[in-house]
């Protein structure tokens, strides 16, 4: 026999219901309007209802579970019954006016001048250097320190940013605006999330960018600190793309330490100039071999991010720093592979330690206006 406590109140519950999380609008489901009715019996027994956005949702589960544990910790309650609804459409705009805060549709909050988001477009020459790995890894870490954190796979050939990030789910359609998915607290968008099976994707210009417009556009984001973009390979259409659309995205360039590599990589990096975008830094990727002696054993060469560095230091009329070097690792590799990036799963191993350092320091730079690109031309150029 438990001790008779005090009749349990509608605040009680309320205030509970507000601890429960929509895990993809990441806002509390009373702020939400999802919360329909809740009420509790004589013997402690609490009925809930939980208007879903879509039905079929699939974070249902998890709305049910969190609802259920946060109404059973209130003192009195001695049973949850959790019954899920669906919003009506008048509901659904609702919640749609009222997430995007009464912005007109289709603005990319990134590209508005009061945005406080860091738009990082990272960037490389050559195919295969590493940018997904960077992207991911560097998302993972900053989302770790705190700091809310998206990513957009702008690689319409590749997408692979999914599959590193463990990423299970499609996006979340509630009418015209999209819900990211979520893994490791970072929200994530593919165009491979769009693409019906495994087709091949033969997207031209023009559709690249509708595509782009409509990530940044249509998804909800929510207030972030860092949104990272994951570029094709090369100097295509989308970095043109990318600056067009969030004329303050600065640029990382990925590159190897190999002097070919570093060619293309500056070639990526003339694009920035062009397009008045800051250069971050340079990240060299694939640096070394740590063998089990401690001694480095340098696979690729030495040298090409520093020469990076240097040259687009020089054309640019600005330091751009080496930011980091990152050693081969088979461990970076294999976690990718699994969909947990190398920064959680294995912080300690050589890549992880330097990508860490590398989010720290990115993560650690002043938001907000100071230090962009004013897009006018320099003379004499
Ligand atoms: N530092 C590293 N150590 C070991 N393996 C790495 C490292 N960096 C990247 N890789 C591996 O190299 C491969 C290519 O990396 P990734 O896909 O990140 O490159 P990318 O530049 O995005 O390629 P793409 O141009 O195809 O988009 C992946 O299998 C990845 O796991
Ligand atoms: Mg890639």
């Amino acid at each position: 026999m438990s001790a008779p406590t005090a009749p349990v109140t509608d605040d009680a519950l309320y205030e509970a219901l507000s601890t429960v999380i929509d895990p993809e609008i990441r806002k509390p489901v009373t702020e939400l309007g999802m919360v329909e009715s809740v009420s509790v019996d004589e013997a402690g027994h609490v009925a809930v209802t939980i208007l879903l956005t879509v039905s079929g949702c699939p974070m249902k589960d998890t709305l049910t579970k969190d609802t259920t544990v946060a109404l059973a910790k209130v003192p009195g309650v001695n049973g949850v019954k959790v019954t899920l609804g669906v919003m009506s459409d008048e509901q659904r705009t609702t919640l749609r006016q009222q997430l995007r805060g009464g912005a007109p549709e289709r603005e990319i909050p990134f590209a508005q001048p009061n945005s406080l988001t860091r738009v990082y477009a990272v960037a490389s020459g050559k195919g295969g250097v590493g940018k997904s790995s960077v992207t991911v890894n560097l998302a993972a870490a900053l989302a770790e320190s705190g700091l809310r954190v998206g990513v957009v796979d702008a690689d319409v050939y590749g997408f692979s940013v999914p599959r590193m990030l463990g990423v299970e789910h499609r996006p979340t359609q509630v009418d015209d605006m999209i819900l990211p998915p979520v893994s490791h607290d970072v929200k994530v968008i593919s165009i491979g999330m769009f693409v019906p099976g495994n087709q091949p994707v033969v997207w031209r210009g023009p559709m690249l960018h509708r595509a782009l417009q409509q990530f940044l556009g249509d998804v909800f984001w929510g207030d972030l600190d860092v949104l990272l973009l994951d570029l094709p390979p090369g100097t295509g259409d989308i970095a043109i793309s990318v600056a067009q659309l969030i004329p303050s995205a600065e640029i990382l360039v990925v590159t190897t330490p190999q002097q070919a590599a570093a060619e293309v990589a500056e070639r990526a990096g003339s694009i920035a100039i062009q397009t008045h975008q800051r250069i971050v830094g340079v990240i060299e990727n694939m640096s070394w071999l740590e063998l089990p002696d401690g001694t480095r054993q340098e696979i690729f060469g030495s040298g090409g991010g520093r020469a990076v560095a240097e040259s687009l230091t020089r054309s640019v009329g600005a330091e751009v720093p080496l930011l980091g070097q990152v050693p081969l690792d088979t461990n970076l590799r294999e976690c990718g592979d699994q969909g947990t990036p190398v920064v959680l799963r294995d912080p300690e191993s050589p890549a992880a330690v330097s990508l860490r350092a590398i989010a720290r320091g990115l993560g650690t730079r002043a938001r907000g206006l100071a230090g962009r690109s004013l897009g006018l031309t320099p003379s004499g150029r």
